[in-house]
Formats: structure tokens, C-alpha cells, sequence
């Protein structure tokens, strides 16, 4: 089967195989120059994944299809293999400067990190188009268990009950270490309303600069659109019976928004009430449309 066995650690399921695995990704030796991309699932990441690669190549698309985005930039703890690998050990293996992507939240990161001051760009992204992308994710991967009815989901979503644990703690823990460790916290929503104000700031965190030609490039290879007919980004290089895109693309529909075609009223004015309680006392602020 290739459904990933779900480690609890801490009270949050994560995709990591075994507790000897955990072990190895708790004591993941990072370089100070790696840069980390974390997000909490479908925040983001692959879209985010391709601005930075495309950052690091001063734009140049042919480099950014090397290889597949899987094998460009692994997960640190995701340990499902490809190629016969852990991405564990293929981030081992991967020359500096690294770029790794990361799904766990900021207290279950491995402290070498943190030791060796690497940087980390966050992105969030709106809990309810959040969840609404989760769902056809669940339903498209057999990596993942059946997310049942759309109802369902909806409660363990609000619950935490999911892979990568409550998205409220993900987006509250992140936005607290904000202020103790080098991390850029970005919003999918801002950067689907100004992608250049976005990569300035993503420029300016990486102490590059890149001219506007060469920005305005990296925004039309981003988008939605491009990203979703490039084989190098989009995903339907996974085989069919781990991806099947035939029940849902993972390039899907890109836009915020999208939770109003799934969320009822009475589902809308419970995740409300829920919300306002999760996230009680936080400065974090979302926008759920553009
Ligand atoms: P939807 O399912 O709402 O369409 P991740 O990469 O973290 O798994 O996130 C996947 C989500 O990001 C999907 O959301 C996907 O369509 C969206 N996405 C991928 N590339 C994008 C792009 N270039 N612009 C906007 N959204 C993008």
C-alpha cells in the first residue's frame, strides 16, 4: 500500500514512517546557508518552491526544470521515498546552498536549524480555502487516508485531527517563533493580490537583488496558469496510483475564494465562531478573498 504511516509525535500526526526515522529528522544536521520553505499543507509550498528556485536562478526557467519539484528541493521530514530515497537522505546528499521544504510545526523543528541560524520563509494561507484544497488533496493521494464526506473533513480539519495537526497551532506557533529566529512570514492571499511586493520582500530577506525584467519574468513562470502546464512543477510526474489526477489536479483552481462553493451557512457560521476562539488573543490576521 502506499498509504504513509502517520507517526504521532507530540500529539500531531506527521508523515514520518518510524520513531528511528523521527529520530534521524530530529537530528537533521542543517548548514547555515540552507534556506527552509515551511508551510502548513496546501499553503502554498509548491508555488513558493518555484518563486524562490526561479529567485536563485536570477530567472532562468531552464535551470528550474532540472528535475521535478520533489527532487529539486526535498521534504525534511516527509519520508516517502522517490527514487529509491528517503528525502532525508537525499537532502543529505544535496550540495549548499540547500533549499528544503518542511511541513511540521515550528516546536518539532530539529534544533540544528535554529543552531545554525538558517533561514526560514513561512507561508500561510487562509484556513478555509485551506481546507476546502486539503480535502481534494486527501481524495486525489493514496499517501493519505480517505478524507470520507466533505462534512467529515470539515470537523477534523476544525479539530486538528489531520495530517501536520491543527492548522490554528501551525499558523500561531510560526507566527510566534517570527520573533526569535530569521523567518519571513508570508500570506498565500498577498502574494495571489501583489506577487512583486511579495518577491521584494522575499528579495530583501535573501539580501539579493534582481532586476524588474528578470522579477516580471519569475511572475508570469509562477503563475497559476504556467505553473499548472509545467511538468517540472505540477505534480503528474508522481505516478497515477499515488496521484490521480484524474480525481483531482493538484494544481486545482489556484484562487482564493473557493471555500464559498464548499462551505454552507450553517458550516460557515460554526467555523466562525470556532475560528474566533482558536485564534483569541493573536495579532495574526487572514483575508478568505481577493
Ligand atoms: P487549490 O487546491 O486551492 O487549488 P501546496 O503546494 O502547499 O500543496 O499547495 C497546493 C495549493 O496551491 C493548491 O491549491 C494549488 O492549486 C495551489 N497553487 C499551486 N501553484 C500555484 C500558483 N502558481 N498560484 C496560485 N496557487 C497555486
Amino acid at each position: 500500500s502506499t498509504l504513509i504511516n502517520l507517526l504521532e509525535i507530540d500529539g500531531v500526526m506527521l508523515p514520518v514512517i518510524s520513531k528511528e526515522i523521527w529520530a534521524r529528522v530530529c537530528n537533521f544536521q542543517a548548514r547555515p546557508d540552507d534556506l527552509i520553505l515551511a508551510t502548513y499543507p496546501k499553503s502554498g509550498t509548491t508555488w513558493t518552491q518555484e518563486i524562490l528556485d526561479m529567485i536563485h536562478n536570477d530567472g532562468d526557467v531552464a535551470k528550474c526544470q532540472r528535475a521535478t519539484s520533489t527532487e529539486r528541493h526535498p521534504f525534511i521530514e516527509l519520508t516517502f521515498t522517490h527514487k529509491e530515497k528517503l528525502d532525508l537522505d537525499w537532502a543529505n546528499e544535496m550540495p549548499s546552498p540547500r533549499m528544503l521544504k518542511t511541513h511540521l510545526p515550528s516546536h518539532l523543528m530539529p534544533p540544528n536549524i535554529w543552531k545554525q541560524n538558517c533561514k526560514v520563509i513561512y507561508v500561510a494561507r487562509n484556513p478555509k480555502d485551506c481546507m476546502v484544497s486539503s480535502y481534494y488533496f486527501h481524495k486525489m493521494t493514496s499517501m493519505l487516508p480517505d478524507p470520507k464526506s466533505w462534512e467529515d473533513f470539515f470537523e477534523k480539519f476544525m479539530a486538528g485531527k489531520v495530517v501536520c495537526g491543527s492548522w490554528y497551532d501551525h499558523v500561531k506557533g510560526w507566527w510566534a517563533a517570527k520573533d526569535k529566529y530569521q523567518i519571513l512570514y508570508l500570506f498565500y492571499e498577498d502574494m495571489k493580490r501583489n506577487p512583486k511586493r511579495e518577491i521584494h520582500k522575499m528579495l530583501e530577506f535573501l539580501g539579493k537583488t534582481l532586476s524588474e525584467d528578470v522579477i516580471d519574468k519569475i511572475i508570469y513562470h509562477t503563475s497559476f496558469d504556467v505553473m499548472k502546464e509545467n511538468p517540472m512543477a505540477n505534480q503528474t510526474g508522481v505516478p497515477t496510483h499515488i496521484f490521480d489526477h484524474s480525481i483531482s489536479h493538484f494544481m486545482r483552481k489556484g484562487m482564493p475564494g473557493d471555500w464559498k462553493n464548499h462551505f454552507t451557512v450553517a458550516m460557515n457560521e460554526t467555523f466562525d465562531k470556532h475560528y474566533k476562539k482558536k485564534m483569541e488573543g493573536t495579532t495574526l490576521t487572514f483575508c478568505t478573498e481577493i
